[in-house]
């Protein structure tokens, strides 16, 4: 059997915009024989997440032959755990695959969980350390030592100074800088274009500069 056929097929769980940019640093990777996507919304059947990537409906990806990995590709911490732990018991035979697009750069010495998105121009630095599910989007840097818990989003453009600690499911903000050593909680969010100055509770919004709790915001 050629290398290539031992590849699995991955399919790209979310048919949104997310979803594209996991394909698409999917298909650029070399790392699967082929990338399908999969979606529970009907008016996403029959189309295609990018050309050439079909986007089927949920109970169809059993279905699929050979081996499969899978790849929830969700923007929203709380829906993506929630999806995978749903496709876990759908798809018991599709393993949790990691993204890396080929223009990221990982430090030898990171360490990623499987589930994990990492776009490109990304910097993963030596000794880092990314949970289940976790996103690193375009141009993001996390330096060296941070630990990012599972499920959390570390959006476009954001720069985690080193040892900085980022717990599950957290959202930190397009554009936003965190100095080194500090910790953002648990369901927190940082606002796009924040700097972060101290520690961020579980579970609260801050936002601006210096970060500051936003008393109008949802979370
Ligand atoms: C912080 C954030 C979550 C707040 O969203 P929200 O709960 O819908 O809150 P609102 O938009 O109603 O804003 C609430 C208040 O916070 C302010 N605010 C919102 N976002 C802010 C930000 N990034 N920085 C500073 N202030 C902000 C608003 O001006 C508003 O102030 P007011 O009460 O004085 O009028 C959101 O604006 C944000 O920055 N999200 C990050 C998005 C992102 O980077 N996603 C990644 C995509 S890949």
């Amino acid at each position: 059997m050629s290398a290539s056929t031992d590849k699995p097929l991955l399919i790209v769980f979310g048919a949104g915009g997310h979803g594209r940019v996991a394909a698409d640093a999917a298909l650029r990777s070399g790392a699967f024989r082929g990338v399908v996507a999969g979606d529970r919304n009907p008016a996403a059947w029959e189309t295609e997440l990018l050309p050439g990537v079909p986007v089927l409906a949920a109970d169809a990806l059993a279905a699929l032959p050979g081996q499969l990995a899978l790849h929830v590709a969700i923007g929203g911490n709380a829906v993506r755990k929630a999806q995978a732990q749903a496709l876990g018991a759908e798809l018991p035979h599709a393993a949790l695959a990691t993204i890396i697009h080929p223009h990221a750069s990982v430090a030898d010495t990171a360490r990623i969980a499987p589930g994990c998105l990492i776009t490109a121009q990304c910097v993963i630095g030596p000794m880092a350390e990314l949970g289940i599910g976790a996103i690193v989007n375009h141009g993001a840097v996390v330096d060296h030592d941070c630990r990012v818990a599972a499920w959390a989003h570390i959006a476009p453009g954001v720069r985690l100074g080193g040892a900085v600690r980022v717990d599950d499911a957290a959202l930190v903000g397009a554009g936003s800088t965190v100095l080194r050593n500090l910790r953002i909680g648990r369901d927190a969010v940082l606002g796009a274009g924040a700097v972060l100055l101290e520690d961020l509770p579980d579970g609260q919004t801050w936002g601006g500069i210096p970060a500051h709790p936003l008393k109008g915001a949802r979370a």
